[in-house]
């Protein structure tokens, strides 16, 4: 399979693209092609719902998510990578999902297969409860074949993230994809 793999923590070495990393190693492993978008160093507008591309014709913004539109049209899955922000994913991985926008349709059409990874700090029970309900939201309203999550608790620095068993599960889930 080709995989995009979207990061989108300011923090280009932090927990969750530590989490990231360590599913790519099991995805290439398995001999799947990835495809990495930095999203948190890339040039990216938020939509301004100007509706001029009604959905399904070029957006009127000229930046990086041309490339995301190429890549992730040309990708079997996509892999959402994100701290969680106020129970929610980042600001720059939204933008790129709200910029989804201007090619809805030929993307919800593609059937593809999708993953979400996810480093918080806390570790309550209810911790990714808002953020997992959202991307299995757009998972139905995309039809994305939901692959899996790490939802890693208890990640809130690097260091705390090596110690947790989210690194070892996100190498699985990688090495898992057939
Ligand atoms: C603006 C902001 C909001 C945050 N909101 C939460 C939160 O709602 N719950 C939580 O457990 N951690 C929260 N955190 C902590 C981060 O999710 C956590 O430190 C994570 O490991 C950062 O991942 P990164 O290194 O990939 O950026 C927040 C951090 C920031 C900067």
């Amino acid at each position: 399979m080709n995989l995009l793999v979207i990061e989108s923590s300011p923090h280009k070495h932090g927990s969750s693209n530590l989490l990231a990393e360590h599913f790519i190693r099991g995805a290439r492993e398995a001999g799947h092609t990835v495809t990495v978008f930095d999203a948190a160093r890339a040039s990216l507008h938020p939509c301004v719902a100007c509706d001029a591309c009604g959905m399904s014709r070029s957006c009127c913004q000229k930046d990086d998510m041309e490339t995301v539109r190429r890549e992730i049209l040309a990708a079997d899955m996509v892999v959402f990578v994100t701290p969680l922000y106020y129970f929610g994913m980042s600001a720059q991985l939204k933008t790129v999902i709200d910029r989804f926008y201007s090619f809805n349709g030929q993307l919800s059409s593609k059937g593809m297969k999708a993953a979400l990874i996810a480093a918080a700090w806390d570790s309550n029970d209810w911790t990714m409860e808002a953020l997992k309900f959202h991307y299995e939201t757009l998972c139905r309203y995309l039809n994305f074949q939901d692959m899996g999550t790490i939802l890693g608790t208890g990640c809130g620095t690097v260091s705390m993230t090596e110690e947790s068993e989210f690194p070892r599960k996100a190498y699985a889930f990688g090495r898992s994809l057939s």
